[in-house]
């Protein structure tokens, strides 16, 4: 009997998890942005499963608003109204983590050429690391294009508003926190 004869005999539920593609959507996100909700939100319609993953970037260390976990429930605040995605917190490196996962990919925006190379070196050595691992790029929309976590952070800290930037649902846990931290 072949594997779709066999498939075609599974209970429906198991059909569909048999053909589950589940993606890993990884970041710092310290905090999440619109560009970074656009992103979960476009690779949930595309895949079957989306796992949001605040992971550690060592470029960035020492440099964090928000704990991982504060991250990760900010995070979820925002795509509670997308029943496939699913978010987690994660350490060590993403091509094992990917495995442990079974996702087929790693979905990441890409913003103006400076994201390219940065980007690509990553998708490079993941797959090294994970041959079976593959980098998906999406297109920022236009209005995120020049969009990122710092850029949120420094304009708010300066007193500048940011609700165009960030999801309405977390827009006033991050300037209580980053005013709070502006104090010190
Ligand atoms: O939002 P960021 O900071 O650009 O996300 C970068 C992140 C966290 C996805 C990246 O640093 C990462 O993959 N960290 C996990 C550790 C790892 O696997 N490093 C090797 C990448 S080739």
């Amino acid at each position: 009997m072949n594997i779709n004869t066999v498939k075609s005999k599974l209970p429906r539920t198991e059909r569909i998890s048999d053909f589950m593609r589940t993606v890993i959507c990884p970041g710092s996100f310290d905090p999440i942005t619109n560009g970074h909700l656009d992103i979960i939100e476009r690779s949930s319609v595309l895949f079957d499963k989306v796992i949001a993953t605040v992971m550690f970037n060592p470029a960035k260390k020492n440099n964090f608003c928000f704990s991982p976990e504060e991250r990760a429930e900010l995070i979820r605040r925002c795509t509670s109204h997308l029943p496939n995605v699913e978010v987690r917190v994660a350490d060590g490196l993403l091509a094992e983590y990917a495995k442990e996962c079974g996702a087929i990919a790693v979905v990441k925006g890409l913003r103006a050429m400076s994201d390219f190379e940065y980007e690509f070196q990553q998708a490079q050595l993941n797959k090294k690391l994970n041959s079976e691992l593959e980098t998906v790029f999406i297109d920022t929309k236009s209005e995120n294009m020049y969009l990122s976590s710092s850029m949120v952070k420094q304009i708010c800290e300066l007193g500048g508003d940011i609700s165009d930037f960030v999801p309405a649902a977390v827009r006033d846990d991050i300037v209580k926190r980053i005013m709070r931290g502006a104090e010190k």
